[in-house]
């Protein structure tokens, strides 16, 4: 009697603290995992000549960012002269810790369509975040995979002065994602349509930015999802008792 409900009282907490994955996807999720690791013992089939032609594309063409790296790779090609803006579209893709192994299609269809940019003129610059080891990086800007972000960065003027760069979030759904919704965002500047963030993680003018705050955010937030799931369950347990 006592234990179911503590039992039934544990429940919600554990749906609750996973409030950000549903926990249908992450059980998904870790049905995934044990398939691919049967799936892995098996001989793999060899991969598309196309896929592998867009990934190579992809791969010289785009720069990947860092906690360290990024604020130097976001900006204005200094043989430009002001006043320009420069275009970066930037992929956020994750893999089993942070997308749960869901992003493998989105990454596909963006591979596909940075290889199909590369050949358009003017078009913006391309960067990827790998959230799975980038965590801090993705935690201060409080983005999650798969999504894009696209920023307008303007060099600065002579007295290094700058407008502020605009930055549009632009998530992206894990199962309809195809090269034709990205191409449709990127080549038909739907992404232009999309209301610039100005919230306080906006990663250069946003309050926590500003402030210096980005990477203890980025630890603490770091710090709960390391919380393991069954902690909140034994604290709510606890707490109803010594309030019964
Ligand atoms: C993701 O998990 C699967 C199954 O556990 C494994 O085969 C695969 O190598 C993992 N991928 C990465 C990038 O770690
Ligand atoms: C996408 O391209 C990257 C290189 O930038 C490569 O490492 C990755 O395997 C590719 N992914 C897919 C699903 O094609
Ligand atoms: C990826 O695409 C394949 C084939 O279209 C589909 O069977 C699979 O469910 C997709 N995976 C996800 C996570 O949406
Ligand atoms: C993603 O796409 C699927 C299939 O089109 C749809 O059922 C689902 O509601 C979408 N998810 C979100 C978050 O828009």
């Amino acid at each position: 009697m006592r234990f179911s409900s503590a039992l039934l009282l544990a429940l919600p907490a554990l749906t609750l603290a996973e409030e950000q994955v549903p926990l249908f996807d992450k059980l998904k999720g870790y049905l995934n995992k044990a398939t691919q690791a049967v799936a892995s013992a098996v001989p793999a089939a060899p991969s598309s000549p196309v896929a592998a032609g867009a990934a190579k594309v992809a791969a010289s063409v785009q720069h990947e960012l860092t906690l360290e790296n990024w604020k130097e790779v976001l900006t204005t090609d200094p043989t430009a002269s002001a006043p320009t803006t420069q275009d970066w579209l930037v992929y956020i893709n994750g893999g089993n810790v942070t997308c749960y192994g869901f992003c493998g299609n989105t990454t596909k269809a963006w591979n596909e369509t940075a290889a199909l940019l590369t050949a358009k003129p003017n078009s913006p610059k391309l960067a990827v975040v790998d959230c799975d080891k980038e965590q801090l990086l993705c935690n201060s800007w409080s983005v999650g995979p798969p999504a894009l972000y696209f920023f307008q960065i303007p060099k600065p003027l002579a007295d290094q002065s700058a407008p502020a760069p605009t930055a549009r979030f632009i998530p992206l759904n894990r199962t309809s994602t195809t090269t034709e919704t990205l191409k449709k965002l990127v080549f038909d500047k739907d992404y232009e349509k999309v209301t610039p963030y100005e919230g306080a993680f906006h990663p250069f003018t946003g309050f926590i930015a500003k402030n210096g705050l980005a990477l203890p955010v980025a630890w603490v937030i770091w710090g709960f999802s390391k919380m393991p799931s069954w902690l909140p369950m034994i604290l709510i347990s606890f707490m109803s008792r010594s309030f019964m």
